[in-house]
């Protein structure tokens, strides 16, 4: 968590860095903090906000042409100015900025405490550029040996970049389990934790692999070396297809509802090249190339976090009813601390928007160490998930900037339900009647989900209705429960507004005892199957005075008579349902957030990639 970004080369570093920072203020943004080497560091820390820190430094000295930035999410040690990085040495002659954890932190310190350290701030960083300068100075080393010495006493994540006052020609970056790209321009070099501060000035970029420690120089030489001192020989440089008007608003107040409205273009640019209805293909190159072995596998195991976890239900749905493939969907946190039984015949399925999230990393490694073949399903290209998995398919969704996460998860259910179909159809678990009827309906689902985007004046007027509840249920049976869990989810990330989604059916079992007047009843309605049920469901809450806000595919006349408010989206086949149902969801929580003053993109305590445990 966190976001790093570094400079070295002709150019006034400061202005580079302060930029790449704010680009990357989604992974973080209770401090921030910049060190621009002049002869000295002109180093200044902030709690707050990028834009906090250039009000604080406003005119004074940022001169120079090397420097690094942080923008932190804490870890260790409140957010505050001393907590902020970069973080010094105790003789102030090496800066560092740390994405991470140093897990043994808390030994390392009492160590050098004995040795004399007097350390300033909280952290566990600060200890790691103590340790460097205690290495350094005792066995007289050059910094990047100092580093790399320094590295194999370290417990944790990092991605670290680190500069000496003394040897201003030069940067070291390390990583280990959090991401650290180098961008090559001319005679100049970047550092970040992804792509999107370096692209404006080259799209020529190195991915640092985890053990690894780069050198870069004025000079324009750079030089990778593992942990073990074993060079690099040709490290692969990957041309960036980023565009820069990916990065930017396009006109929205927020990037959230710029990323909602792009989901017609960017669910059919997950299809793009993938599928073609006519001719009654489905081509995904991971499951092609492994198709016998997904298709016999014993079971599928998804997994992942937060709103990718909810994609991955829907995936067992999908996997399930489709291809009749056995599925267990496992939260990445809980399956890498269990002692799970994965074994050979086991397809495993990582879904992660960032990929880099720690819990799902850690996931994959224990797949892979029991033979399982580990598929990914990733947006940021490039990312350590996409390059560790076996296999997989990236989402093509383009960079999700706003914290809650949306059209990564529409691609990613547009993935799994594109992996579904070619495995039924593999597989022979559906007629060809019904895998046509699918593959024509998903292609007509951007034109759909235009349709329910239309619907976004009426949600905004439902959302100011409920704006100021406290808390909020949402219902969903089948295909719409993981929906419902999603749109809690988003509720509760941008509004603060605390919110529950649970099956309809079992909202009898407990939940029902909290409504009332005054609790806001969200039910997803547009099940085919089940209708009746649903409609039951939504009688119980009409008969406790709630107030129901019902999702209904048009046409519906039963629900849409007993709710308080009814959004009509368009009716589609069952199995696609989420890829619409959800979106209503998402417009509602951000103009609830919107209304109730919340920082959209920015929600407190949280950040877009969490690369700690
Ligand atoms: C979604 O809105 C969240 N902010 C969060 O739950 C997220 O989905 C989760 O952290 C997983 O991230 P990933 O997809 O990048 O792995
Ligand atoms: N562990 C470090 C801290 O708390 C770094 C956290 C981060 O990745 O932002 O300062």
């Amino acid at each position: 968590m966190c976001g790093i970004v570094a400079y070295i080369g002709p150019k006034e570093a400061y202005p580079i860095i302060i930029k790449g920072l704010q680009r990357l203020e989604y992974r973080g943004y209770d401090s921030a903090g910049v060190a621009i080497l002049n002869g000295t560091f002109n180093l200044y820390k902030r709690k707050g906000k990028v834009s906090d820190l250039v009000d604080f430094i406003n005119a004074k000295k940022t001169n120079g042409t090397s420097g690094i930035g942080h923008t932190r999410w804490a870890t260790h040690g409140k957010p505050d100015d001393t907590n902020a990085h970069p973080h010094t040495s105790g003789d102030d002659n090496l800066v560092l900025v740390h994405n991470g954890i140093i897990e043994n932190y808390a030994v390392l310190k009492r160590a050098l405490e004995n040795e004399g350290h007097v350390f300033k701030s909280e952290t566990d960083t600060e200890v790691l550029v103590h340790l460097i300068q205690e290495i350094q100075t005792r066995e007289n080393l050059p910094l990047e040996d100092a580093v790399r010495i320094s590295l194999t006493k370290v417990i944790g994540a990092y991605a670290i970049v680190v500069m000496d006052k003394r040897d201003p020609e030069k940067l070291v970056g390390a990583r280990k389990q959090s991401p650290l790209v180098i961008g090559i321009g001319e005679d100049e070099f970047f550092m970040a934790s992804d792509a999107t501060p370096i692209v404006e000035h080259t799209k020529q970029v190195v991915y640092l692999n985890d053990g690894e420690i780069a050198v870069v120089n004025r000079n324009g030489e750079m030089e990778i070396k593992t942990i073990e001192s074993n060079k690099i020989q040709r490290p692969y440089v990957h041309q960036l297809e980023l565009q820069i008007e990916q990065l930017e608003k396009g006109g929205y107040d927020y990037f959230m509802m710029k990323e909602i409205h792009e989901q017609p273009k960017t669910i059919g640019d997950a299809m793009r090249g993938r599928i073609n209805a006519d001719e009654g293909w489905i081509r995904l190159g991971g499951v092609d190339e492994y198709s016998a072995k997904m298709s016999k596998a014993s079971r599928f195991i998804i997994a992942g976090c937060g709103t990718s976890w909810h994609a991955g239900l829907i995936g067992e749905y999908l996997l399930e009813d489709l291809a009749r493939m056995p599925v267990e969907v496992e939260y990445a946190s809980e399956l890498r601390y269990r002692n799970p039984i994965i074994n050979e015949d086991d397809v495993v399925v990582a879904l992660s928007q960032s990929g880099e999230t720690a819990d799902t990393l850690a996931a994959i490694e224990l797949a892979q160490k029991r033979n399982a073949l580990v598929y990914g399903i990733v947006n940021v290209v490039g990312s350590s998930i996409a390059r560790i998995t076996d296999a997989g398919s990236y989402i093509h969704a383009g960079p999700e900037i706003g914290v809650a996460s949306t059209k990564a998860f529409t691609g990613q259910v547009t993935l799994l339900t594109m992996m579904a179909l070619s495995l039924a159809h593999k597989r022979g678990t559906i007629s060809e009647s019904y895998y046509h009827r699918l593959l024509v309906e998903l292609e007509n689902i951007p034109g759909k989900l235009a349709k329910v985007l239309e619907k976004a004046k009426q949600i905004e007027y439902i959302a100011r209705e409920i704006k100021d509840a406290n808390n909020a249920l949402y219902l969903g049976r089948g295909y719409n429960f993981p929906v419902a869990l999603e749109g809690a989810l988003k509720l509760k990330e941008i509004s603060y507004i605390h919110a529950e989604g649970y099956p309809a059916a079992e909202m009898k079992h407990g939940p029902i005892a909290l409504i009332d007047e005054n609790m806001p009843v969200i039910v997803i309605c547009t099940n085919k199957s089940a209708y009746d049920k649903i409609a039951s469901n939504v009688q119980e809450v009409k008969a406790r005075k709630g107030m129901v806000i019902a999702i209904v595919a048009e046409g519906d006349e039963e629900i849409s008579k007993m709710a308080d408010y009814s959004i009509e989206i368009p009716d589609t086949e069952e199995p696609l349902t989420p890829l619409l149902s959800v979106v209503p969801l998402q417009l509602l929580s951000y103009y609830i957030a919107v209304m109730r003053g919340c920082n959209v993109d920015q929600p407190r305590n949280l950040a877009k990639s969490v690369t700690v445990e």
